[in-house]
């Protein structure tokens, strides 16, 4: 039941297509695509010819994390390079619905983030269609960061909320997870657990081991 998408901001992009075969080779479910603008986060990333490269030698499922500004600009050209998930922030738009609308008309997988500091409540209006919940656990923009103790509550509540309404939403948590604080995430509820430095520091393959053990 758990997924591990990890973060492929972490891994040396000078070795970007053996990364991904190792997270094949073990049977890892996603790979986490970090797209950063400069504007909605200070700090720039990959984007459009990172995810077509991709997406030519490998089938696993591309969870695209866009921390851009008005992302209804750029929906089309991500399903057309191959995402298969699409997450935007509900704090970069105004257009939430249209653009789950959008991405779902294109025959992808649509979800919406929050910062730490946006309530769940925000989201409500959007849970009964999306197909992921993605909560942020440390301000967007950087990996290696220490995960944000509170924002445990908003994964926590969405859980609750998910349950009571019987949506089908996937709840994912990005930042700051690693294998000590792992069991505490489980714990709030997170099913698909994003990690970037704690897979791609050191040796991939032992790490993602390690995390498939503790996500039985
Ligand atoms: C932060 C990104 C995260 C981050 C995760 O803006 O969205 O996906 O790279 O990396 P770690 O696991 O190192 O916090
Ligand atoms: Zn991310």
């Amino acid at each position: 039941m758990y997924k591990l998408s990890p973060s492929l901001l972490s891994c040396d992009f000078t070795r970007l297509g053996e990364e991904i075969k190792i997270l094949e080779q073990n049977n890892v479910p996603y790979a986490h695509i970090d797209v950063m603008d400069g504007i909605f986060v200070p700090n720039i990333s990959i984007g459009i010819p990172v995810v077509e490269c991709l997406r030519k030698i490998t089938d696993i499922v591309l969870d695209t994390h866009l921390m851009i500004d008005r992302p209804e600009r750029y929906i089309k050209q991500f399903a057309a390079a191959g995402s298969d998930i699409i997450n935007f922030h509900v704090e970069a738009t105004e257009r939430s619905s249209e653009i789950i609308d959008e991405i779902h008309s294109l025959g992808k997988l649509a979800g919406i983030t929050i910062k730490p500091k946006t309530s769940p409540e925000v989201i409500l209006p959007y849970l009964d269609k999306v197909d992921l919940v993605l909560v942020m656990s440390v301000e967007p923009g950087f990996g290696g960061q220490g995960l944000i103790p509170e924002t445990l509550d908003n994964v926590r509540r969405l859980a609750d909320i998910k349950k009571k309404n019987g949506y089908k939403f996937e709840l994912e948590i990005d930042g700051g997870v690693k294998l000590d604080n792992l069991e505490e995430v489980k714990q709030a509820g997170a099913e698909v657990i994003v990690a970037g430095s704690a897979v791609f520091k050191g040796d991939t393959a032992a790490n993602i081991k390690a995390f498939q053990s503790m996500l039985r």
